[in-house]
């Protein structure tokens, strides 16, 4: 294969020896085989007339449940540490589902890699629903039989992925599954979620698990102007997406009285929700830019944003977007982890960027080597300002069903050919290959 090292300038400083690198998929965006699961809330969402851009469907997506030989030898040729992949509640639910992770954690070892499995990645058991409390339980039970099987193979584990955007989408706005649209209603689904990694955090020790994490999505706020109203609307933006999931967890309290609008005993739930974690895990792509409200919908990342919410979203102007149209802000990492260190302190356990990454076109994707260098570059930043990061995983190992956009953005290292179903290796994927053996591989 070509080297491309050097293509992005200079090569990457050094991150501190055992730091962790890795790639991250979940199960709905590549495994297929939908029709060897029980049905998801997605399943019936991508059903619904126009809820997914281009009409497709995650029926085959990668197949990657029948071709998980050829990914792991990819994993290996890319030589990552670490594979981060979600287990399907769904099909753990299915005759065969607990096996086909089982054979996946022993091929991931046995190629070298260190598997770290997402309990949630969003795609729910369709006869479930975050609204209500009892999910949060059923979820632990769930974790419960999944430790059980693997967790004498697994350290490292993540709960649940993005409540924030879960809800957000899911819920709130009503662009992902299940396709609510209940506004400031949606907020139980928060709790509901943040409970549910509670106790699977409490089942996960009980079954002598370690290493436990989450994978949250956070990002700077930044406001629009100094205008006080500018400056309201982007606190209140940056309490509903970064600190109303951050703070339950690492505080174990509600930000801004929020407590308030939770359902059930939520001073007993908290105690649950802050249990210690081992690590956090954050998802970071672009920082967000919050105006005061513009009093009509407005289009933004793919998303329509309704009139009545107090606050605006705004372009970041001067700046490369990538194909989704998301800003290219890199230095928004360095600022997002020294930020959450001057916040939480000591409450911050070591971090783990469990995401970061991009959706462009080609197999010549310069632009994803410029992306990714800009960023590890960031994240060092971080590194020497103090910040305590462990890891970095690139989303995403392949091309992949990016949810309500269909098979339309491409965030993979590996072209996936969605007729032939063939992968084919980016200039990005030799690019990581070489700065991950430049660093001396990972741990
Ligand atoms: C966050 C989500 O966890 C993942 O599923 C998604 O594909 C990427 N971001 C890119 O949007």
């Amino acid at each position: 294969m070509a080297t491309d090292a050097g293509t992005a300038g200079t090569a990457a400083p050094r991150f501190p020896d055992g730091f962790l690198w890795g790639v991250s998929t979940s199960a709905h965006q590549i495994e297929g085989a939908a029709d060897e699961r029980e049905p998801s809330v997605w399943d019936a969402f991508t059903a619904g007339p126009g809820h997914i851009k281009d009409g497709s469907t995650a029926q085959v997506a990668c197949d990657h449940y029948h071709r998980h030989a050829e990914d792991v030898a990819l994993l290996a040729g890319l030589g990552v540490g670490a594979y981060r992949f979600s287990v399907s509640w769904p099909r753990v639910n299915s005759p065969g589902g607990l096996d086909f992770y089982d054979r996946l954690v022993d091929e991931l070892l046995a190629a070298g890699v260190r598997p770290v499995p997402t309990l949630f990645h969003w795609d729910l058991p369709a006869r479930l629903d975050w609204l209500e409390r009892d999910t949060a339980s059923r979820f632990a039970e769930y974790v419960s039989v999944v430790a059980g099987r693997l967790g004498d193979r697994v350290d490292k584990w993540i709960t649940l992925n993005e409540p924030a955007e879960h809800t957000l989408l899911g819920h709130a706005l009503g662009v992902h599954a299940p396709g609510r649209k209940l506004l400031f209603d949606a907020l139980p689904v928060a709790h509901h979620q943040l409970l549910a990694h509670g106790l699977a955090v409490r089942a996960l020790r009980a079954a002598g698990a370690a290493g436990i994490g989450i994978a949250n999505s956070h990002g700077p706020t930044w406001a629009a102007s100094a205008e006080p109203a500018d400056v309201e609307a982007a606190d209140f933006y940056d309490v509903l997406l970064n600190r109303l999931f951050a703070e339950p967890l690492l505080l174990g309290e509600y930000p801004a009285g929020l407590g308030e609008l939770m359902p059930g005993d939520v001073r007993a739930d908290l105690k649950i929700i802050s249990e210690p974690l081992d690590w956090y895990g954050i998802n970071y792509y672009a920082p967000t830019l919050v105006g005061a409200p513009e009093g009509a919908e407005i289009e933004f990342g793919g998303v329509t944003l309704p009139a009545e919410l107090p606050f605006s979203v705004r372009e970041i102007e001067g700046r490369p977007v990538t194909d989704f149209g998301w800003p290219v802000v890199p230095e928004g990492l360095t600022e997002l982890l020294t930020g959450f260190r001057d916040r939480y302190g000591d409450r911050l356990p070591p971090v783990v960027i469990t995401e970061n990454g991009c959706s462009y076109e080609g197999l010549d994707d310069t632009d994803r080597i410029a992306y990714l260098d800009g960023h590890i570059r960031a994240l060092h930043r971080a590194v020497e300002a103090g910040v305590d990061v462990r890891g970095y995983f690139v989303w995403s190992l392949l091309d992949n069903w990016e949810w309500a956009e269909g098979y339309a953005r491409r965030f993979g290292l590996v072209h996936v050919d969605y007729e032939t179903l063939e992968r084919t290796p980016k200039a990005s994927y030799r690019w990581y290959r070489d700065l991950l053996r430049a660093q001396g591989r990972a741990s």
